[in-house]
Parts: structure tokens; C-alpha cells; sequence
């Protein structure tokens, strides 16, 4: 059986080409704008993409970051991203859901903000990925999440978060809630679907 890495690695020659990431991406840079502006003047923060893949949020930010650690467990995803030789950033390959403290020189130093577009539901421990997130994180360093948002009457397999999950997820990480809300919809076959956004600040 190939391992979610490997099914990644697939999709990431097409990745870029696709309408609907673009517009992910560009609703999510979006957003960002708009909730931690403030962060991203300046010379910038010193930023971790998690779950970069080819790297659509890592290139819209990298104009507003001192530097990027984009982080990714799909090899083929990286190379895109990689290939793309944006100023500032950086590639690792790493799996930091598995809850252990990262040893990688990249990640020693802490993080002004970290942003996770579309992976955290993805991850096999949610908390344990945030509280390994919470620790790269420098005092008043913000996490920024985004995910699809599932309503009340979402089943346990369906991919996404309600709101109310992110808030006890952060505070169980010792985080502090600045904004859990609908960022955006996308329109998909007729059909819209929320994202919801995350931000939490290490205190
Ligand atoms: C839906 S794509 C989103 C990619 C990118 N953030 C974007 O907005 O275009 C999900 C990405 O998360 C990555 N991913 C899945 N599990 C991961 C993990 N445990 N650690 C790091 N990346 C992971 C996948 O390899 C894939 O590149």
C-alpha cells in the first residue's frame, strides 16, 4: 500500500495547475493579510510553511518574510517548490505530527508565525502536531491554520474541523485564540464549501 507521502508525491507535477489551489492559496494569502498584517511588516517574520507542498502560500509570503522554513513530507512536492528558487526559503522533508521535538538545524530557531494552508486535518495526531507547532513558535509568535470547516452535523470521517475543535485544540497546546472564523468559501460542482481560519498566538 502506498504511504500518504506517495500520494502526495503524485499530485505534485499537477499541483500548480489547478484552478481551485490557486484560488486556496490566494483566498488564504488573502486572509492572512487581513488578520496578522501587522506581523508582516518591517523586515518580516521569520516564518515555518507546514504542509508547504509546491509551495502556493510559501511564494505569496516569501515577499513579506525575512526567511521561510517550508516544510513538507512529500520529496516530490518539495522538488516543485524548490525548483520554483524563491528568495529566503528553505525546503526540509520532516514529519513533525508524530509529537517527538524536532532535531533539524533549520528548526532551532524559534518562529514569529507559522502557517499550516490545508494539512492539519490531514495529519494522523492533530494535537500532538499542534503542540510540536506551539514549541517552534517564539513568545507572541502567531500559528495560522486553514482548513475545511465542517458543521454540526459532520461525520467523524469527513476531512475538516468545526470551529469549536480548533479553540479547544489550541488551548489544549497552550495557546491563546486571537481568531477562529470562516475565512472564505470555495465553489466546487455547484457547490460552496467554508474554510475555516485559525489564529492562535504563543504566549
Ligand atoms: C492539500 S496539500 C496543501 C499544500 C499547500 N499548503 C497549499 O496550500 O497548496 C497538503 C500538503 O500537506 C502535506 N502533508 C501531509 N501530511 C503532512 C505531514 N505530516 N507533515 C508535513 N506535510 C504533510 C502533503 O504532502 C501536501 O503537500
Amino acid at each position: 500500500m502506498r504511504t500518504d507521502a506517495e500520494l502526495w508525491d503524485e499530485l505534485a507535477s499537477t499541483w500548480d495547475v489547478r484552478d481551485d489551489v490557486i484560488a486556496y492559496a490566494d483566498r488564504a494569502h488573502a486572509s492572512l493579510l487581513e488578520h496578522v498584517g501587522s506581523l508582516l511588516g518591517g523586515q518580516g517574520p521569520r516564518a515555518l510553511d507546514f504542509g508547504a507542498g509546491s509551495g502556493l502560500l510559501t511564494e505569496r509570503l516569501a515577499p513579506h518574510c525575512a526567511a521561510i522554513v517550508a516544510v513538507d513530507t512529500s520529496p516530490r512536492m518539495l522538488e516543485v517548490l524548490g525548483g520554483k528558487g524563491l528568495a529566503g526559503v528553505q525546503t526540509l522533508c520532516v514529519d513533525l505530527s508524530a509529537g517527538a521535538a524536532p532535531t533539524e538545524a533549520a528548526l532551532r530557531e524559534p518562529f514569529d508565525l507559522v502557517v499550516a494552508s490545508s494539512v492539519l486535518a490531514f495529519v494522523d495526531d492533530y494535537p500532538a502536531t499542534l503542540r510540536v507547532l506551539s514549541a517552534l513558535l517564539a513568545p507572541g509568535g502567531r500559528l495560522v491554520q486553514w482548513d475545511w470547516e465542517l458543521g454540526e452535523g459532520a461525520s467523524p470521517t469527513d476531512t475538516g474541523f468545526h470551529p469549536r475543535a480548533l479553540r479547544e485544540a489550541y488551548r489544549a497546546a497552550g495557546l491563546v485564540v486571537d481568531y477562529v472564523g470562516t475565512a472564505f468559501e470555495m465553489e466546487m460542482n455547484g457547490a460552496r464549501y467554508p474554510v475555516v481560519m485559525g489564529v492562535a498566538r504563543r504566549p
